[in-house]
């Protein structure tokens, strides 16, 4: 039975207090897939009403319990943990787009080129068709389009990014058209485009099927959706759960890792195809050295940024070693240089 201090407690918060989310952790990008826990009920001995959260030994999460006196030696135990699987997808995007606004994406950005040349080339892009690229960072798809003589805009909520996107559409003399928009609420009415596609761009939403359906909406039947993610296993999959090891994830965020299995494109675009064809591609990170990568990423990769300050000393040099294990296994230079291949998914759809 719960006492008159724990009904009252439940009212207010329906037995759960809103609890901060940390500062920024990588995790906000990149979490494994997590069980849904329920609010835990539990019986211990204590005698008055407290909030552990302040305590040395407080749970790692920030949450709250309440201990709640029910009897003269008997507590329930009021779990205060907001509920698992609710997360705050508005405040983690918040987040997210401080991270890409800081360091300089563009640097990254323009090495990996290659995949928006092929993945133009699959969609078999034609001169005059209208192209969007969501989540376009420093326009890698919107120049391969754009070279394509199509008529692109080129979209992404860091404007910093997209005035790097223009600098490089100017230099090759290309109209192209650049607006701030969010992945998850495209500013243009319905079927507006021939082909939208994303490099490694919309898997990082946190509204993972809000963002599936509004590139399927803004694009035409007949059309084409093209979409490069990172997979689980490649390199950069397993870049970001090394990250998460250090920085773990909070609970309830779907991995961007799922745009990268074929699983959840086929359940995500299936219904909405007369044609989907997904292939494991590789892009080949070539750097002098795994130190060089790892300096490139921590000084202008925003989320690998952010967490290399959100550790104290030790864990950074922990982390920067563990990221150098990581190339070390899967580097096939053989000459002290940093040659790792890293696979994504190439997917092409067509917009029934
Ligand atoms: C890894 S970068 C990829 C950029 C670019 N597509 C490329 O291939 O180089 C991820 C990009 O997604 C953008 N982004 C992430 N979530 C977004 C959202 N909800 N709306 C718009 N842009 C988003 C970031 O600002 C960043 O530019």
């Amino acid at each position: 039975m719960l006492t008159e201090a724990s009904k009252k407690l439940m009212r207010l918060g329906g037995g759960r207090s809103t609890v901060a989310l940390r500062d920024w952790t990588i995790a906000d990008f990149w979490t494994r897939e997590q069980e849904l826990r329920q609010p835990s009920y539990s019986l211990e001995p204590a005698s008055s009403l407290v909030n552990d959260h302040a305590k040395p030994n407080a749970p790692a999460d920030g949450s709250m319990r309440s201990l709640t006196k029910i009897g003269d030696n008997m507590t329930t135990i009021i779990d205060c943990r907001p509920p698992i699987g609710t997360p705050d997808l508005k405040a983690i995007k918040a987040k997210q787009q401080v991270a890409w606004s800081s360091g300089d994406y563009a640097i990254v950005g323009v090495t990996i080129q290659i995949v928006g040349e092929r993945l133009a080339e699959a969609m078999d892009l034609r001169s005059g068709q209208k192209v969007l690229d969501v989540a376009a960072g420093n326009g890698n798809f919107t120049l391969a389009a754009a070279r394509r003589w199509c008529d692109v805009t080129s979209t992404d909520y860091v404007d910093n990014l997209l005035q790097r996107g223009c600098q490089r559409a100017e230099a090759e003399g290309f109209p192209v058209t650049f607006q701030k928009a969010d992945a998850e609420d495209l500013p243009f009415t319905d079927a507006s485009f021939d082909a939208v596609a994303s490099t490694f761009g919309g898997m990082f939403s946190p509204d993972q099927g809000r963002t599936a359906s509004e590139m399927l909406r803004v694009c035409r039947s007949g059309g084409r959706i093209g979409l490069a993610n990172w997979t689980p296993d490649g390199f950069i999959g397993q870049m970001f759960k090394t990250i998460g090891k250090h920085l773990p994830p909070p609970a309830g965020v779907k991995s961007p890792a799922l745009w990268g299995t074929l699983e959840w494109i086929e359940k995500t675009f299936r219904a909405e195809a007369s044609s989907l064809v997904a292939e494991p591609r590789y892009f080949v990170f070539r750097y002098r050295s795994a130190q060089h990568f790892v300096d490139v990423f921590r000084q202008y990769y925003g989320p690998m940024l952010k967490a290399f300050e959100a550790l104290d000393a030790t864990g950074r040099e922990v982390l920067t070693q563990d990221i150098i294990e990581l190339i070390g296994r899967l580097n096939r230079s053989g000459d002290g240089t940093m040659v790792v291949p890293s696979e994504y998914l190439e997917v092409v759809v067509t917009r029934r």
